[in-house]
């Protein structure tokens, strides 16, 4: 049997398959069916300030109005919008998290500024949470706001959690930072021990009939793990953080793309809830066929293999124009 543990933010993980914040870990119940089906750690719906909380229950009650998902999918979102506007509710949910499960539970804080949570993330740490992930969600939609403001805010961000608790930080990021090596390394010398890259947000699109703006496509698809690979194949190993793979993990091949890439873990959220909990065993046997049919023991044999730093020579993650594919050479 191929050893297939790991380590992330310190933390001792079975095998590298982490179901990512959703409504899915968004009650005792939950976090208890995704540790069940062989989740390695969880990590909890992220708490919203409170303004943002109305609007992201306004939200879940959209989602939930959709008919193409599973009963327990409705369940799950109706959970978490109650969740998302109680810090006392959640506070319970770590404390009864970690009492009924024994992989580490991760919390969630949404950050746009420093200030208001800092007193609830020594809470959540009190609570026992394992570490703290920061999903940190600037949309940067003023004029009057540069992008190096925009940076500065998620440094100050990193810095104020680090004030705050002793457990590791993990800061979720999304892919349109203006320069992510410099902002990866700024942030982990502010305090964080790893980063998620990516998240991904609400997208809204335009229903031309009604001439309206409709909530888009709720899930990824696999497609959509590319820019994922691209940025953990260039940043492992050029940072002392670790790296979780997110966005597009839908299949054990795709856990062994990010482990290829050079990430620590993967976060998995739009698979495990369309396909079940139980998904997250059937990528964890197929990760463990694929070690096996490859002649790999464990994961430090193949983890990082395809990562820049381990191939200086190609320079394909960091193309960005078509230019020889397109004339045969690429
Ligand atoms: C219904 C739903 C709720 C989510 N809630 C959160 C959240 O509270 N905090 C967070 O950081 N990400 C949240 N996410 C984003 C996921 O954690 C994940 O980053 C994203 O779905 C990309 O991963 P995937 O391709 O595996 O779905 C949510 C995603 C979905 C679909």
């Amino acid at each position: 049997m191929a050893d297939l543990s790991t380590s992330y933010l310190g933390l001792s993980l079975k095998h590298p398959i982490i179901v990512g914040a959703s409504p899915m870990t968004g009650s005792p119940d939950g976090v208890a069916r995704c540790a069940a089906a062989g989740a390695a750690a969880v990590v909890l719906p992220s708490l919203f300030e409170e303004q943002l909380a109305q609007e992201t229950a306004a939200l879940s009650a959209a989602l939930e109005q959709s008919s193409d998902w599973h009963a327990e999918v409705s369940q799950y979102l109706s959970a978490d919008v109650a969740l998302r506007t109680a810090p006392g509710s959640y506070i319970e949910l770590i404390r009864e998290s970690r009492a009924r499960v024994d992989v580490p539970v991760i919390a969630s804080i949404n950050c746009v500024r420093a200030e208001w949570w800092q007193e609830f993330a020594a809470q959540v740490e009190a609570a026992g949470a394992s570490a703290l992930e920061l999903n940190v969600a600037i949309m940067p939609t003023w004029f009057s706001m540069s992008g190096a403001e925009v940076e500065d805010r998620y440094e100050s961000i990193v810095r104020a959690a680090r004030a705050a608790v002793k457990i590791p930080i993990a800061v979720k990021l999304p892919e349109t930072c203006s320069s992510l090596p410099d902002l990866l390394r700024r942030l982990q010398k502010a305090g964080a021990n790893g980063f998620v890259l990516f998240n991904r947000f609400y997208m809204p699109t335009i229903d031309p009939d009604r001439l309206a703006i409709v909530t888009g496509e709720r899930f990824s698809t696999p497609a959509e793990l590319s820019p994922t690979l691209r940025w953990v194949a260039l940043l492992s190993g050029q940072i002392r953080a670790s790296l979780a793979a997110s966005r597009g993990v839908h299949s054990g091949l795709d856990v062994v793309r990010c482990l290829l890439a050079g990430a620590d873990v993967v976060q998995s959220v739009s698979a495990v809830i369309r396909q079940r909990p139980g998904h997250v065993e059937t990528m964890r046997q197929e990760l463990e066929a694929w070690m096996k049919a490859h002649d790999c023991q464990r994961l430090s044999d193949f983890r990082g293999r395809l990562s820049q730093s381990r191939n200086p020579e190609t320079e394909l993650f960091s193309r960005f124009q078509y230019m020889k594919v397109l004339s045969g050479k690429g």
